[in-house]
């Protein structure tokens, strides 16, 4: 089953930039998928979309089988998201802030423990979350994104900022919630992240999809042992320097 269906869609910001270009892609129900590309290619503007944080400009956008943007509401309602800038409350401690959000979507308490837990936030608990470090402060935007069980959850750059352990950590996280049914598209800019989490993965350029497949295939097309070789090869062929 298709759980997020884009065609044709363009976004242009202001009178004449063009962010996105007629993209056309699927993900189906229970599978991670990845946006990859260079910086400004496109990949937050359409996640912001798919998250009805913005409108699309033209196209045909379906999330959950609800209409993007008329059906809003029950989109905003059902989907979890790591947005790129995560601001958390400032003021409220790391268990509070993930409690905000898991109240709001209708969780459960025993969730909250569950939740710090898994993105060992425990130890932080009672921290406030201005006073935590950048890692962390990630950390918590991952655990609110997980608030309520969503179905399909949107994360834009998860382990931007993250030592290696705590990557490994997040890691775990999408699989363990992959494991459990959930959708999640990511979109991140470590290419051995996407190689090791993505059932398949879409390349953005220029707001335009240059490639749609798996892992796999875009390290066969290029004859490369790694993601992030292929990846490379497919910037170089496309004149991206
Ligand atoms: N609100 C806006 N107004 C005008 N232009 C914008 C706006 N938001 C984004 N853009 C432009 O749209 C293009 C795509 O931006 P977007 O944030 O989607 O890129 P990205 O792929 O997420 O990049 P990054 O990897 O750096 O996060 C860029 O050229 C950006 O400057
Ligand atoms: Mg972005």
């Amino acid at each position: 089953m298709r759980i997020v269906n884009v065609e044709n869609l363009w976004k242009i910001y202001g009178k004449d930039k063009e962010a996105l270009k007629g993209i056309t892609f699927s993900v189906n129900s229970g599978e991670i998928f990845s946006l990859l590309g260079p910086n400004g290619a496109g990949k937050t503007t359409t996640v912001k979309i798919l998250t009805c944080m913005i409108r699309p400009t033209r196209g045909k956008v379906e999330v959950m089988g609800y209409i993007v943007p008329e059906q809003c509401d029950k989109v905003r309602e059902r989907v979890g998201i790591v947005p790129q800038e995560f601001q958390g409350f400032s003021d409220l401690t790391v268990e509070e802030n993930i409690s905000y959000f898991v109240k709001l979507y209708g969780g459960d308490k025993s969730q909250i423990e569950e939740i710090m837990k898994g993105l060992d936030l425990l130890d932080f608990r009672n921290t406030k979350f201005r006073n935590i470090s950048g890692g962390y402060k990630r950390r918590v935007a991952v655990a609110c994104s997980l608030a309520g069980s969503p179905r399909l959850i949107f994360m834009d750059e998860p382990t931007v900022g993250l030592d290696p352990r705590s990557r490994r950590s997040v890691w775990e996280t999408i699989k363990r919630v992959r494991d459990a049914g959930v959708t999640v598209l990511l979109t991140t800019h470590y290419l051995d992240e996407a190689q090791k989490l993505s059932d398949r993965v879409a390349v953005i350029f220029d707001g335009k999809i240059v490639r749609l497949s798996t892992p796999l295939e875009l390290m066969e097309e290029f004859r490369k042992q790694s993601l992030e070789e292929a990846y490379l090869a497919l910037m170089e062929s496309l004149g991206d320097s």
